[in-house]
């Protein structure tokens, strides 16, 4: 028998307010037929003003500690592209309002990867017995970098958040989180990126251009690698736990574009229709992205107890990550 992490809870969290194609079509140069046939996306949430990523994330923790009816957990990790501050993590405020002063709680920086390098870390602390219990969460308010004047990032991304909560168990449970396959590649770091508020642009010298201050991305070259990337990623994860692709019942990819998606299922051989997205009601929620997927499919009854599923992701960095775990039976949030 060997200790191993497993998915005890499953929970997500939704800003107030949708924002639909045609709300963005009416201030931007785009249209719903451009948006819906490029992206799959219909809609998008953003947070109120006063809001920030943690009350999203507080969220999320809740109903993920709801799922697995546990109050405290020993580590709080919250993977984000958006925290509340530069400095201090996001987490530690997270763990605070989620009543768990004390936890051990820090920020994971990996963009739209950034909850499978979260979920990897928290597996990695119950296995080698640091935590028992892990509330891992991907939260983002990326409505407060988005350019409102740049309809390429504009109608893609939004804001969301989604948890799980690990606990210790055993390798052969389902639930169990084995290996995850992850990646780098810091030469890209230009195709997905913030400019300006980092040391790199305050030790230039040099005053930040007044777009500097958003997200911005190379859209055509991320879609390709995206696809490359996590499609190798995939095949990494299924190679070491002996998995072969026809015994995968979901391919849950980040839900970056939906003719990604489709592409990285052609690529796997993975019929289309077993490809978990909701993409057309969420949009692009970076860091949120796989655990607010995977909550929506657990209680709109799609994941099952027992289906083997298949979680991939791509993003700034680059980076990338794949794992490979079976449903375990969850309550919902
Ligand atoms: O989350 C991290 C990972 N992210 C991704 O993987 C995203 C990857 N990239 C994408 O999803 C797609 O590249 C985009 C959705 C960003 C863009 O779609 P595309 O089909 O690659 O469009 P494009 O950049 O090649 O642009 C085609 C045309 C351009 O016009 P011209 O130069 O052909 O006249 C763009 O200016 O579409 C134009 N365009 C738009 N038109 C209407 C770009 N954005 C829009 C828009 N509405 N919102």
């Amino acid at each position: 028998m060997s200790r191993a992490a497993v998915v005890a809870g499953i929970g997500s969290c939704l800003p107030p307010r949708a924002v639909s194609n045609a709300e963005l079509s009416a201030r931007l140069d785009t249209t719903d037929e451009w948006i819906r046939t490029r992206t799959g996306i219909a809609r998008r949430w953003h947070s109120d003003a006063g809001m920030a990523t943690s009350d999203l994330a507080v969220g999320a923790g809740a109903n993920a500690l709801k799922s697995a009816n546990e109050s405290i957990v020993d580590t709080v990790i919250v993977a984000t592209t958006t925290p509340d501050r530069p400095c201090p993590g996001t987490a530690p405020l997270v763990a605070s309002k989620l009543g768990m002063t004390g936890a051990a709680a820090f920020d994971v920086g990996a963009v739209c990867t950034g909850f499978l390098y979260g979920l990897a870390t928290g597996a990695g602390l119950i296995a080698t017995g640091s935590a028992d219990r892990v509330l891992v969460i991907g939260a983002e308010t990326f409505s407060s970098i988005l350019d409102p004047a740049d309809r390429s990032t504009s109608v893609i991304f939004g804001d969301g958040a989604g948890a799980v909560v690990l606990r210790a168990g055993e390798a052969s449970e389902d639930g169990a989180i084995g290996h995850c396959d992850l990646g780098s590649d810091g030469a890209g770091q230009d195709l997905i990126t913030v400019r300006a508020g980092g040391s790199a642009q305050r030790l230039s010298g040099v005053a930040p251009e007044p777009g500097d201050a958003y997200f911005a991305m190379a859209g055509k070259e991320v879609f390709w690698r995206a696809v490359q990337r996590m499609a190798e990623s995939c095949r990494g994860v299924l190679n070491v736990t002996g998995t072969r692709i026809d015994e995968i019942d979901w391919l849950v990819g980040h839900q970056a574009n939906q003719r990604i998606l489709d592409r990285l299922a052609d690529d796997l051989g993975v019929p289309r229709d077993r490809c978990v997205t909701n993409l057309a009601e969420v949009g692009n929620t970076a860091a949120a992205s796989i655990p607010l997927a995977l909550d929506h499919a657990h209680v709109a009854g799609t994941l099952r107890a027992g289906d083997r599923v298949l979680l991939t992701a791509f993003g700034g960095g680059l980076t990338w990550g794949s794992t490979v775990l079976t449903w375990p039976a969850l309550k919902r949030g």
